[in-house]
């Protein structure tokens, strides 16, 4: 019995092949970047929104599509896990086929093989820069400057996606930079009500065993995440949550009440505020006297991976509950996290 037939579908991994109320953007986007597919410079973009608009999962849809027809380098980095221009160099020379030797090169070496790599492939590798605003609290947005004057300056070309949460970041970036992608920002607007209906309806039918999820239950938890500012991921959520009280009462539907316990428990009841793990972030920095190196708080969560620790101080920073400082140490960088 239950009532999941795939539970997986409501997990933050999952990516769905339709976005449902994304059209215009997805349009968007792969129109911007397709010249890229023909060896042409793609339109520099700059993709911003709140939390759970869907950035991620658009940008990385086109990718998808565009991988199944061409062969193009295309390269999805992270800024929270590569944060240096070095870092992101580093990646994206791997990621054209010349892994950098094990005792280093410094950046601007490392871009001069990319530029070489490029012109021989006569290719135009596409670069997505999600969380591109982390790069900018380390200074570290020369990168952009660099890739998106190739074309005047080296004569090869990229196509760059810079994803953000932090419009007012982008803002302050030297006017240089920010001429770049003056043809190529796409604002993300929250979910109304009804598309947030149409994708937990989406969702519903690969997660739930048929007749498991009455229509009166997505209702409810569009209804909620529209409350909580038109985001996608509270929503998902609230529903895989009442899923989840439906099965603790083994039964093979779910219903309003498992919706209302589900609103109600600590977890989506801070959706809005912080889920658990992050709320773990907080009570660690509040017994430490409020703030903390990063290392130290990994030392809080041991069994959990390295990564989920800091996609909680991530969230914890776009909404403004934490501030994160990059301090110089002896030996490289730190990163220390405080409460606001
Ligand atoms: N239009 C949509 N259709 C179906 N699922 C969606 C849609 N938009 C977002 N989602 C889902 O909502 C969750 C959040 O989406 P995504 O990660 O793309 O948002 P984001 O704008 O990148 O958020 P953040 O700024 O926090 O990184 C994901 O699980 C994603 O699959
Ligand atoms: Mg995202």
């Amino acid at each position: 019995m239950g009532v999941f037939s795939d539970e997986s579908v409501l997990s933050p991994e999952f990516l769905p092949e339709d976005l449902p109320g994304r059209d215009a953007e997805l349009h968007a986007i792969a129109d911007a970047l397709r010249p890229a597919l023909t060896g042409r410079r793609p339109v520099p973009l700059f993709i911003y929104g709140k939390t759970g608009t869907g950035k991620t999962s658009s940008v990385k849809n086109v990718i998808r599509e565009f991988k199944e027809h061409a062969d193009a380098v295309m390269l999805y980095v992270n800024c929270w896990q590569n944060y240096t221009r070095q870092s992101v160099l580093s990646e994206l020379s791997t990621a054209l086929g010349e892994p950098l030797p094990r005792r280093g090169l410094a950046s601007d070496e490392i871009f001069s093989r990319i530029i070489e790599a490029v012109r021989q492939k006569h290719a135009v590798p596409i670069l997505v820069l999600d969380e591109a605003d982390r790069l900018f609290v380390g200074g570290e947005e020369r990168i952009l400057y660099d890739l998106t004057r190739a074309t005047e300056n080296y004569g090869v070309s990229f196509g760059i996606v810079c994803i953000s949460n932090d419009f007012a970041a982008f803002s302050r970036l030297d006017d240089r930079i920010r001429s770049a992608f003056l043809g190529g920002k796409i604002e993300f607007k929250p979910y109304t009500p009804i598309e947030l209906r149409e994708i937990l309806q989406q969702r519903a039918r690969k997660a739930f065993q048929h007749n498991a999820c009455p229509a009166e239950v997505i209702g409810m938890c569009a209804a909620h995440a529209s409350k909580k500012g038109g985001d996608a991921r509270v929503a998902i959520e609230a529903l895989w949550l009442a899923g989840r009280n439906a099965e603790k009462r083994d039964a093979s539907s779910i219903t309003a009440n498992d919706v209302k316990i589900a609103l109600k428990s600590e977890h989506v009841e801070q959706a809005q505020g912080v889920s658990e793990g992050e709320a773990k972030v907080i009570v660690a920095l509040k017994a430490a006297g409020g703030s903390l190196t990063s290392g130290e708080l990994y030392k809080h969560f041991s069994g959990a991976s390295a990564r989920s620790v800091r996609n909680y101080v991530q969230s914890l920073e776009a909404k403004r509950m934490i501030t994160i400082k990059e301090i110089a140490l002896k030996q490289g960088r730190s990163r220390v996290i405080e409460l606001r």
